[in-house]
C-alpha cells in the first residue's frame, strides 16, 4: 500500500512557487522552492495513530544533495534527509521513511537545510 497521495501544489508553501514546466510530475505541478535555507513545503494529512510510511517524490536536476529537515507535527523526524541528484529535473525519484502519526490531522514539513533549497517536490504519500 502506498497510502494517500497529497500533491505538493495543494500544500502550504513558504518561499516557493508551484510550477509545471518539468514533465513527469503527478497532478497539476510541483513545488519549486526558493533556493534558500529555510524554505519549506508543509502538507496537512489525515492519519491513524501509530507507525506509517512516508514517501516523498522529488526531482533534483543538480549533482548536489539538497538535504532537508523533515518534521511531523512540528517534531523533527529526520534532521538531514538526503535528496540526491536524480539526473534531470524531469527524472523523479521517491524516498521512503518511517514516521509516527496522530489520529486525525497531522502536518508534514520539508524544510531546506542549505542555500541550495529543497529539491522540486511533487507529492508525499502517507
Ligand atoms: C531550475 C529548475 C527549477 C529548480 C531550480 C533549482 O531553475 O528549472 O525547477 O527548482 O533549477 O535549482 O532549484
Ligand atoms: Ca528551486
Amino acid at each position: 500500500p502506498t497510502g494517500t497521495r497529497y500533491e505538493a501544489e495543494n500544500a502550504t508553501i513558504s518561499q516557493g512557487v508551484v510550477e509545471s514546466n518539468h514533465a513527469g510530475h503527478s497532478g497539476t505541478g510541483f513545488v519549486n522552492g526558493d533556493n534558500v535555507a529555510g524554505s519549506y513545503t508543509e502538507w496537512t494529512v489525515t492519519g491513524t495513530a501509530g507507525a506509517a510510511t512516508l514517501r516523498v517524490r522529488f526531482a533534483n536536476g543538480t549533482t548536489v544533495n539538497r538535504a532537508a529537515a523533515i518534521a511531523v507535527n512540528g517534531a523533527a523526524v529526520v534532521a538531514n534527509q538526503s535528496f540526491n541528484g536524480t539526473g534531470a529535473w524531469t527524472t523523479w525519484a521517491t524516498t521512503t521513511l518511517p514516521v509516527t502519526l496522530n489520529a486525525g490531522t497531522n502536518t508534514v514539513r520539508i524544510t531546506a537545510n542549505t542555500a541550495n533549497g529543497n529539491p522540486n517536490l511533487d507529492y508525499i504519500e502517507v
